[in-house]
């Protein structure tokens, strides 16, 4: 095996990544924000920032898919004599005497040195606030008198980044900057329609400034060298269209020995349409004013940032492992549910592979990323229900997508997923076992946010059940719509242009006969979920109208989705096999196995350990299980987008991580923990990190959405980091069927699937009102749960009946 190059390591005392090389195989990023105010920053200080949506309030600009690569960010020039570095190391790429890169929860930390001065810069936003702090402490550690040149940098983007990509003839004219003190205000388009603008601001006097983009960096130059910084002179420049940039000029003296802090903010106002001014064309900044007075000291900025810490101390507390494998406890304890966190606030919308122009909050992807985090935000997870369940339809179909700023349904990528409304009985299920609040079901809730079309969230549930038995085709199986959870199996699409999104053409809906198994296996688990709800709510009839469906989705399975070895996948347009041995390619697809077998379709006639073997058999290789396998060598009309890509990417026989917790889940219900975890272990980051650094390439703390299939080039490879269902899916899967600790709705119950070698660990599980320790011993057991001791007694069955207060559990398997 190749000798793998390593960029950094985690330290699980302080909860951060810390890089210790800036030439990472890919920008290695971090998310700051928590709430409405939003940045991605990358490990050399790269990215940008938000005010709750990507697209339509873009603070500073970034330029995707640029070489080099990750240019544009947050940056700290400092001249040292004839020396300028950045602490960062880029954009001037000056070698440093030391770099790091420390990532923790929601900040990162910057540090260099070059020449007997370190410059390390703390970024954060701070809980409840519009803006970015940027803590940057310059100290002389050489027994010198050192007199330094500083210079920020943050360039302005048009409040809609995608029209800063497009509208170039406007744009070059409509930049608007004020300068007031140690403050640069970027104001365009403020005159008109705006009620917003932005401001960078420095605790500190500064000695110059500029504005205008072609007068600090030269036509001709780059980032890495810009005039204003080289020459040590500020401009002074006024921006009048172009690009408005921000660079403040400060002269620091640090005698040896001596540190300075400076606290740069980044920060966005909205104004009330009556208040938008102070005078003709100067913006009201009083609220700039009070913000900024919140945060212009060190102390300040540092209760800011200790209040930030303990946030996600609380947060990390609510579930906590010991089980003395430091590479399981490090993902559950902290990176596990910190990505969770990330992705449910960004959904699909802003990484480092999603443009932040393009895609909203995904209606299937936002419910799943719920289970990730509800144990933690209940309220937030309650309020996302709401909002994903106002963009649904009457008949019971949804928007596929809405966006975060309005909340209103994406006109762009309309509907017609067929798996949509299942997932929302998915995600509100999650939220009241884990509160008891079922209050939630009788919230009223509109379709497509029309007022005065409100009815319960409990309705909305009902006809999102009924949306898939009134859709159902030739063979009682689900219609799978424009598509299912697999958005790139497109049956009714038949695209022969180029031009055409495989997601957003024509759907040829008319005499389809294309069928899901995905969706079939997803219904049942959210039916017997919706019917045991009812029960519970005393929805008799109800519950029994259901399980009647369910029931005949089961026997429809056994009948037309099974295979001999394995779940069909689909079926076609015309009725033909999908995922079938019978097929010339993709004979076998993870998605219906994951389902069906979560689903326990046919385990008493072995269904679902043939299934399972068939996974190991077909889709595992070493970094994972692969989405079909073999690949598509070639693109086929009927089938859509799966079969564009090349052999082992994405959809196409990819690692696409979202799934492998599917059969994992499988498998822990199927009681085979030695599978399960195998199978978690190769997708784990932690162990990844420890073995490819340099082959997976991109952050080694997170899941990323795909790892290049055993048919790729270069099988292992990562890509598209950060914001996947995985996270959620990963979480799920180790808190509630590896570890075992399942919130419930009258409790928590235990059920571990574990490997043989499993030793004792211990769960401190907060549950609503009631904390508790939970030390489980496996004994060597694979699964089964026989005896539950709870504060010393012992219980009838596995669940502990809720009760607040601290309680000490122990589990014997
Ligand atoms: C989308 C998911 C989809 C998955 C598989 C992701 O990019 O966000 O909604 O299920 O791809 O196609």
């Amino acid at each position: 095996m190749e000798q793998q190059k390593r960029y950094g390591h985690f330290d699980d005392q302080n909860r951060e990544y810390v890089i210790t090389n800036p030439q990472t195989p890919w920008p290695w990023i971090n998310y700051l924000g928590n709430e409405d105010f939003f940045s991605l920053i990358s490990n050399t200080a790269g990215g940008y920032s938000f005010y709750k949506d990507a697209k339509f309030r873009r603070i500073t600009r970034y330029r995707y898919n640029n070489v080099p690569m990750d240019n544009g960010g947050r940056y700290f020039y400092i001249k040292d004599g004839d020396t300028v570095w950045n602490p960062g190391w880029k954009p001037c790429k000056t070698p440093l005497d030391f770099y790091e890169c420390r990532h923790g929860m929601s900040y990162t930390r910057v540090t260099g040195r070059k020449n007997g001065v370190e410059a390390s810069v703390l970024f954060f936003v701070p809980l409840k606030k519009w803006c970015e702090v940027q803590k940057l402490t310059l100290k002389n550690e050489s027994s010198e008198v050192k007199q330094l040149k500083l210079f920020s940098f943050e360039e302005w983007c048009l409040w809609n980044a995608a029209t800063d990509m497009e509208n170039f003839q406007r744009n070059f004219s409509t930049g608007e900057v004020e300068i007031e003190g140690s403050t640069i205000y970027h104001k365009t388009e403020y005159r008109e329609r705006r009620n917003h603008y932005a401001f960078y601001h420095v605790n500190a006097p500064i000695q110059g400034f500029d504005t205008d983009r072609e007068t600090f960096v030269g036509l001709y130059n780059e980032f890495a060298n810009p005039d204003a910084v080289m020459e040590g002179k500020p401009r002074n420049s006024h921006a009048h269209g172009w690009s408005p940039i921000a660079s403040h000029y400060i002269e620091v003296t640090l005698q040896p020995g001596e540190s300075k802090d400076f606290v740069f903010l980044l920060g966005y106002i909205e104004n009330e349409q009556d208040e938008k001014f102070e005078a003709p064309q100067v913006i009201n900044k009083k609220k700039a004013h009070a913000l900024i007075a919140e945060l212009d000291t060190t102390e300040k900025v540092d209760k800011a940032f200790a209040e930030l810490c303990a946030l996600w101390d609380n947060l990390l507390n609510i579930y906590k492992v010991k089980t003395g494998n430091d590479k399981l406890d490090r993902m559950v304890n902290i990176w596990n549910q910190y990505q969770c966190m990330v992705t449910f606030n960004f959904s699909r919308s802003a990484s480092f592979f999603e443009s932040g122009v393009g895609r909203g909050m995904g209606f299937r992807d936002s419910n799943q990323d719920l289970v990730g985090f509800v144990h933690q935000i209940p309220p937030r997870a309650r309020q996302r229900i709401i909002d994903i369940a106002s963009t649904q339809f009457p008949d019971g179909g949804c928007y596929h997508q809405y966006q975060p700023l309005t909340k209103r349904g994406n006109n762009d990528i309309g509907g017609g997923f067929n798996d949509d409304p299942c997932w929302l009985i998915f995600g509100t299920v999650a939220y009241i076992k884990e509160t008891g609040d079922f209050s939630i079901l009788d919230e009223m809730v509109p379709f497509d946010n029309q007022p005065g079309t409100e009815v319960t969230l409990f309705d909305h549930l009902k006809i999102s059940m009924n949306h898939v038995i009134e859709n159902l085709g030739p063979h009682m199986l689900p219609l799978i719509g424009r598509a299912d959870w697999n958005d790139c199996l497109n049956l009714n699409c038949f695209s022969w242009d180029p031009n055409e999104s495989f997601q957003t053409t024509e759907n040829v809906s008319e005499g389809t006969k294309a069928e899901s198994l995905m969706i079939a296996g997803l219904f049942v688990v959210t039916g017997k979920d919706y019917v045991a709800l009812c029960k519970k709510i005393g929805k008799a009839d109800e519950a029994e109208r259901m399980q009647k469906a369910v029931d005949a989705m089961i026997e429809a399975v056994k009948k037309h989705g099974w295979d001999g070895e394995w779940y069909l996948r689909a079926y076609d347009f015309y009725g033909r096999k999908i995922g079938s041995n019978e097929c010339d390619e993709a004979k076998i697809f993870i998605e219906s196995q994951g389902w069906c077998t979560m689903a326990e379709i046919g385990a008493e006639d072995g269904l679902v350990a043939k299934s399972l073997d068939s996974c190991k058999k077909y889709l595992e290789c070493e970094h994972g299980m692969v989405l079909n396998n073999p690949a598509f060598s070639k693109y086929i009309y009927e089938y859509g987008e799966i079969s564009s890509y090349p052999e082992g990417y994405k959809e196409n026989a990819g690692i696409f991580c979202h799934n492998n917790p599917w059969v994992i889940i499988g498998e822990c219900l199927a009681g085979r923990g030695n599978d399960a975890w195998s199978h978690y272990a190769k997708i784990l980051p932690s162990y990844v990190e420890e073995k490819y650094q340099t082959l997976h390439k991109v952050e080694p703390y997170v899941n990323c959405q795909m790892v290049a299939g055993k048919d790729a080039f270069k099988p292992g490879e990562g890509k598209n980091s950060w914001l996947t269902g995985t996270a959620a899916w990963m979480w799920y899967t180790v808190s509630e069927f590896i570890l075992g600790i399942k919130p419930d709705y009258d409790g928590i119950r235990i059920d571990p699937c574990l490997p043989e070698t499993a030793t004792d660990y211990t769960v401190q599980r907060k549950f609503r009102d009631a904390e508790y320790e939970i030390t489980i011993r496996p004994n060597g057991a694979q699964k089964g749960v026989k005896q539950v001791i709870v504060d010393g007694k012992p219980i009838d069955g596995t669940v502990i009946p809720y009760s607040p207060g601290k309680h000490v559990v122990e589990a014997t398997m």
